[in-house]
């Protein structure tokens, strides 16, 4: 369904290329963890006091675009608290009972980390209020009228929850975590730094400038900064057989049509429809999905976030328009042969 959302290099999503590598770029440490600092510092502050009084850390909501590094703070955290880490995610949650049965093996202190928890349907989510309220979960025994709900007590554990909406989670839900935090698209800087320390453990040589390119390429996501950084990785040893420089970086994304401010022929695709085909809009989301064949949702959560950021494109009541400085931007890409991306 969003088969040419995915099918870009410059996708947030996860890619299975991105698989080997992440692992091991994946930081394990706070201090590790480029940018983000207001969270980080929030969470330091979090983690000292919980550890301080030997309690669990209360529960932790994240949200944010794919790539930013949700998943990699669960992780960091499990790391700090010294407990383990266990993994699933709303969809993959059917039943109360499927959570039940995770919550029932959790440790003292454990970190569960729900990945897209906005997904969790209404009665799985209501097993986790008792469980995040009073680490406790109220099991239904029996049938009809004598069934009865015996209450169980579990260990003390961290709920940690990621979504790219907050919007769509359930007011409930959401009040019950203690710490809630906005994960927001990284610089050019942070992402310099976090390409550089990348190709460090892949043992790539790589100077600053070309380091710089890929960051400014990226989308301000780290996910896509290691991704093409693989790719020009390859590109180099492949074509040119040295470090990577600035031309070499230049050269490998514009072959594989990433252009300077990372854009690529589905935001270019998007803006040419709202210019085109609206007179440069307003138009409704669900308009503009059905022209370009895309799913509105993925639009929204994954193309429009980044465009929007970058000043591109407009939010308003009536609809998507964009903005002068998009105007500016796609004039200059329609001399180029960026536009030979739409055929
Ligand atoms: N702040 C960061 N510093 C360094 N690398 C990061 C950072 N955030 C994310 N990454 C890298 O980007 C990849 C994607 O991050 P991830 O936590 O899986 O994103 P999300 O869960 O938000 O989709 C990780 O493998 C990690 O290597
Ligand atoms: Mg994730």
């Amino acid at each position: 369904m969003d088969g040419l959302i995915n099918s870009r290099i410059t996708t947030q999503n996860k890619r299975s290329e991105d698989r080997p590598i992440e692992k091991s770029l994946r930081p394990l440490r706070m201090e590790e963890y480029i940018g983000q600092d207001k969270i980080k510092n929030q969470l330091r502050i979090f983690i000292d006091a919980a550890k301080a009084r030997n309690e669990s850390l209360d529960h932790v909501l994240f949200y944010g675009p794919p790539g930013l590094g949700k998943t990699t703070l669960a992780s960091i955290i499990a790391h700090e608290m010294d407990v383990q880490l266990k993994i699933t995610s709303g969809p993959a949650i059917e039943r109360p009972g499927d959570l039940a049965a995770i919550l029932t093996t959790l440790e003292e202190g454990d970190v569960l980390f729900i990945d897209e928890i906005h997904r969790l349907n209404r009665v799985v989510e209501e097993v986790l209020y008792p469980a995040m309220e009073d680490h406790a979960i109220d099991i239904v025994v029996g049938k009809g009228p004598s069934s009865r709900s015996i209450r169980l007590d579990l260990n003390n554990f961290t709920l940690v929850g990621a979504t790219t909406r907050a919007g769509l989670l359930s007011s409930p839900l959401r009040d019950r975590f203690g710490m809630i935090c906005k994960l927001d698209f990284y610089s050019p800087e942070e992402l310099e730094i976090i390409v550089t320390r990348s190709a460090d453990i892949l043992d790539v040589e790589i100077d600053v400038k070309g380091a710089g390119q890929i960051a400014r390429r990226s989308r301000g996501t780290p996910r896509i900064a290691n991704r093409l950084l693989k790719r020009v990785r390859d590109y180099a040893q492949v074509v040119h057989q040295g470090a990577i420089t600035s031309g070499i970086a230049g050269k490998a994304l514009e072959l594989m049509e990433v252009d300077s401010m990372g854009l690529d022929h589905v935001d270019i695709r998007l803006l040419h429809t709202i210019l085109l085909d609206f007179a440069g809009g307003p138009v409704g989301l669900d308009t503009l999905a059905a022209s370009i064949g895309e799913d509105s949702s993925t639009i929204e959560d994954v193309v429009e976030p980044y465009l929007l950021q970058i000043g591109l494109l407009q939010r308003t009541p009536r609809g998507r328009i964009v903005t002068a400085k998009g105007k500016k931007y796609f004039g200059e890409v329609l001399d180029s042969d960026l536009i030979s991306m739409l055929e």
